[in-house]
């Protein structure tokens, strides 16, 4: 069979024939045909804007790849400093590599005084933290003047850094202030997860819990990177203006907020809560199908198969509620995922699990509020955010993105004066 594909124009009889390489052909071919025609594809359902070495995703298999390694060895094996490193670099660090790049992010975790000082406290008592995180992360480029130095490699690398080891920083700082406890600093003996926890609990003698620490990596390794997401796809449109990677980082952490993406954890738990027992399970179902609502934590744009990080985030749930006990939701959540595998409506649109219908309870069992429920999910997104922006930057074939439209509005018609409009 031949690789490629054969277009024509049955209105003038036109054809161009283009290379098909996994799937994907040069739609600028179409420009060939004739130069006004237009592709019409709302949400880029059937649109590669990109290629990309980074993350490979068979939502058919239920398979996830970073850089060729399957997510069920990273997240067994490995750490989210080692994770982030491969996202960025493309391999796996030595060890050498390893204890430097760690280094380096611990030496990064420390904020400017201001960002708590001015800049948070001017936020209401009550505000959001994922608002405040995502107007904190654009904030924060303010404070180094080399942020825009986008094509020195350098000050490239440096604002990678500094966003990676900061974003625990200003998650926990988002999460202090919205309940009134005073900040803690970074403390740069611990791993990275067990910073984030320590910065986020620690009142009068706090220890990690070495099981939670471990839950807190899992979590962080399986967020890193999912491909072109909502987020990620923010990233590389502002990006590919040559914002600065704090703005653009900002972008996608909006993105990111939205409850048909990341913040979709949230609405989990809220929705589990609603439901509140195990009996009222069928209902809720039936309300789902008559189009009141959608069960959220399943569906998935890619994945018609079980997500495969839902898989490991439910075998984390038990681990971490071997220490914090049991999340009561858990009951009305199996129980919902039950019903939804074996009704007709769920199965026949290839409605699974996806990687939000557990990860909630279980940062809910080791006591989240559930507004921090995103911003759990930025920290580690920012490392593939970043590695899709260094990618971007060095693509050759990548430009300003400026998608065209179809145009259904009015034709030209001349301005009518306020007194004569009826
Ligand atoms: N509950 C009920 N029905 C659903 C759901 C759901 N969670 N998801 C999709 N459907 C239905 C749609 O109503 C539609 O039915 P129809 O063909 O009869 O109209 C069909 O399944 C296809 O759905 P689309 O909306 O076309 O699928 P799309 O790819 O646009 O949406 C999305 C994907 C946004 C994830 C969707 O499945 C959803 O809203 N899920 C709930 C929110 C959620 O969990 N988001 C997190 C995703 S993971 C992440 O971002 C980290």
């Amino acid at each position: 069979m031949p690789d490629t594909i054969t277009i024509t124009d049955d209105r003038t009889g036109k054809s161009v024939t283009v290379p098909l390489t996994n799937g994907v052909f040069a739609s600028s071919a179409l420009r060939d045909l004739d130069p006004d025609l237009r592709m019409y594809d709302p949400a880029f359902l059937s649109t590669a804007a990109c290629s990309s070495a980074i993350t490979y995703l068979d939502g058919d298999a239920g398979i996830l790849r970073y850089r060729g390694y399957p997510i069920e060895q990273l997240a067994e094996k490995s750490s989210y400093l080692e994770v982030a490193f491969l996202l960025l670099n493309g391999e796996l660090p030595t060890s050498t590599q390893l204890d430097n790049w760690t280094d380096d992010v611990r030496h990064h975790t420390f904020i400017h005084e201001n960002m708590r000082k001015r800049f948070v406290d001017g936020f209401h008592h009550d505000a959001h933290p994922m608002g405040m995180f995502v107007s904190a992360v654009a904030a924060l480029g303010t404070f180094y003047d080399d942020a825009k130095d986008i094509f020195d490699p350098s000050s490239r690398d440096k604002q990678v850094l500094r966003l990676i080891a900061k974003m625990p920083t200003l998650a926990a700082m988002c999460h202090r202030f919205s309940v009134g406890l005073p900040f803690n600093y970074p403390s740069n003996q611990l791993s990275f997860p067990a910073n984030f926890l320590n910065m986020m609990w620690k009142v009068g003698d706090y220890q990690v819990h070495p099981v939670l620490e471990r839950a807190m990596e899992v979590l962080f390794i399986l967020h890193a990177d999912h491909e072109q997401n909502c987020g990620t796809t923010a990233m590389r449109v502002v990006g590919s203006s040559h914002a600065d990677p704090y703005s653009a980082c900002a972008a996608a952490a909006a993105a990111l907020y939205g409850p048909l993406h990341g913040g979709a954890n949230e609405a989990v738990v809220r929705m589990l809560e609603e439901i509140g027992s195990m009996d009222e399970v069928p209902a809720f179902i039936d309300s789902v199908k008559s189009g009141k609502g959608r069960l959220m934590g399943f569906g998935h744009r890619v994945y018609k198969h079980y997500d495969p990080r839902a898989t490991i985030v439910k075998k984390t749930a038990y681990d971490v509620f071997e220490v914090t006990g049991k999340n009561p939701l858990l009951d009305v959540a199996l129980k919902l995922e039950e019903v939804a595998l074996h009704d007709d409506y769920f199965v026949s649109r290839k409605l699974y699990p996806n990687v939000d219908f557990y990860s909630g309870l279980i940062y809910q069992a080791m006591g989240f509020p559930v507004e921090m429920f995103t911003v759990l999910f930025a920290i580690p997104r920012t490392a593939g955010w970043l590695a899709h922006w260094v990618e971007l930057l060095n693509d050759k074939e990548q430009k300003i993105s400026r998608p065209r439209q179809n145009y259904i509005g009015a034709d030209a018609r001349d301005y009518v004066s306020l007194g004569l409009r009826g």
